[in-house]
Parts: C-alpha cells; structure tokens; sequence
C-alpha cells in the first residue's frame, strides 16, 4: 500500500516529502490553510512528483470540466478530484476521455465506488472514519470495493480516506486499499513504537558505555 498525505499544509509536506507517494486535498483542507487555491496547489506540486489531487467545486458536468482544464494547467501530477454525483461521474467520463486523471471522493457505498470506476475514474476514495462515525463499518467497505473492483477487471485504484488513526492504516492496508491518505498528525505516529524507542535508548547506552572502556 502506498502513503499519501491529506492535508493543504506545504510545511507538512515539506517535512515527509521524501516518504509519501502523493497528496490530496480537499475544499475544507485548502480553506483550512487561508492561501489562493492554485498558488497551494502549485506549489504541492513542487514539493512531490507522485499524483496531487486537487478538487473542482462546481456542481454541473461542464463547470467541473472547465475548472478540471484550469487545474491541470498547474502542472501534469495534478489529479482532479470530484465528488460522487451524477454529474461529477458525467465530468470524469469526459476527462477520462481526454486522459486527465481523476479522483471520486466521498464515495460511500460499493455501488458509488462501482459506478465510479466504470465513469473511468482513475482512483476513488472511500471516506472510512465518515462511516466509522455514524456506526458503520469504513474497512468492511475497503474490503467490498477490492473485491468489486477485481471482479470488474478495472485498475481504478482504491484511496483510503478520512483515516483517524494508525489502527485505520493497519486495518485498510490489510483489507485491500491500494493507498492511504493519512493527515500529518496520524502520519507521524505511524513511525512510533515505545519498544523502538527502548531499543534504540539501551543500543546507544550499551555503546557508550563501550567507548569508555576503551
Ligand atoms: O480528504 C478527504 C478526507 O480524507 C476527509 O477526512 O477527516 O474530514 O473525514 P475527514
């Protein structure tokens, strides 16, 4: 499973660009950072060469496409993101005729993810902690849309979205998601062990102690 960061916050990104395979943001998380839509998403695209999603806010087919055509201009890693509706599925039939990359968000069910795919979207991200939230089950969801999209034959990949915690990672990685899309705060305990920390505290006690003998 690949690693992406979900946040607009380029500082974040700078820190973990090395690690992560590409970004997402949404409209919440570019409003979140108080900066021009295009200069944040322009410059994400500086920081990592993998896929940047950026979203349209339009709600009609054409609007969606026109705003898809502005962003790609940006730079040739910005994948559009559009939101699970009719006429978001219409745009990403269009784009993927015109080979722009695409990514469905707030896809909730199997059928929505389904539908997705066959639009010829290129990822789809299911909203997992959303679900968890309102007492549903996210991974149960990863593992159906896995099992869906093998079945179907298509290679739309599956983004693990609205991730809480670092047992969400563990649990999607294991129920089939091509990729996490994990906000810095889960991120960065991803690395932490306390064992790792112990370990690590006793190897450089014990050579220290070594050097001084010597
Ligand atoms: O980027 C979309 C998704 O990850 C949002 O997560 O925490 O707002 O449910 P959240």
């Amino acid at each position: 499973m690949e690693f992406f960061l979900d946040t607009a916050n380029t500082a974040d990104i700078e820190q973990y660009k090395d690690l992560i395979a590409g970004v997402t943001t949404n409209p919440s998380l570019i409003a979140r950072e108080g900066r021009d839509f295009k200069t944040v998403v322009k410059e994400i695209t500086n920081l990592v060469p993998g896929p940047i999603s950026a979203e349209v806010t339009a709600t009609t087919a054409p609007e969606m496409i026109a705003q898809a055509h502005e962003l790609v201009k940006l730079a040739p890693n910005v994948v559009i993101k559009i939101p699970m509706t009719v006429e978001g599925l219409k745009a990403v039939k269009q784009l993927h005729a015109e080979n722009i990359n695409t990514n469905v968000t707030l896809i909730f069910s199997l059928s929505q993810g389904l539908l997705a795919a066959s639009a010829g979207a290129t990822y789809i991200s299911p909203f997992i902690g959303r679900l968890d939230d309102i007492g549903a089950d996210g991974t149960k969801l990863i593992q159906e849309l896995r099992q869906g999209l093998d079945n179907a034959k298509v290679s739309t990949k599956i983004i693990a979205a609205s991730i809480r915690s670092v047992k969400h990672v563990e649990k999607v990685a294991l129920a089939g998601a091509d990729i996490a899309t994990i906000p810095t705060a889960v991120f960065s305990k991803l690395f932490e062990h306390p064992l790792t920390e112990k370990g690590l505290a006793a190897f450089m006690q014990d050579w220290d102690n070594f050097k001084e003998k010597r």
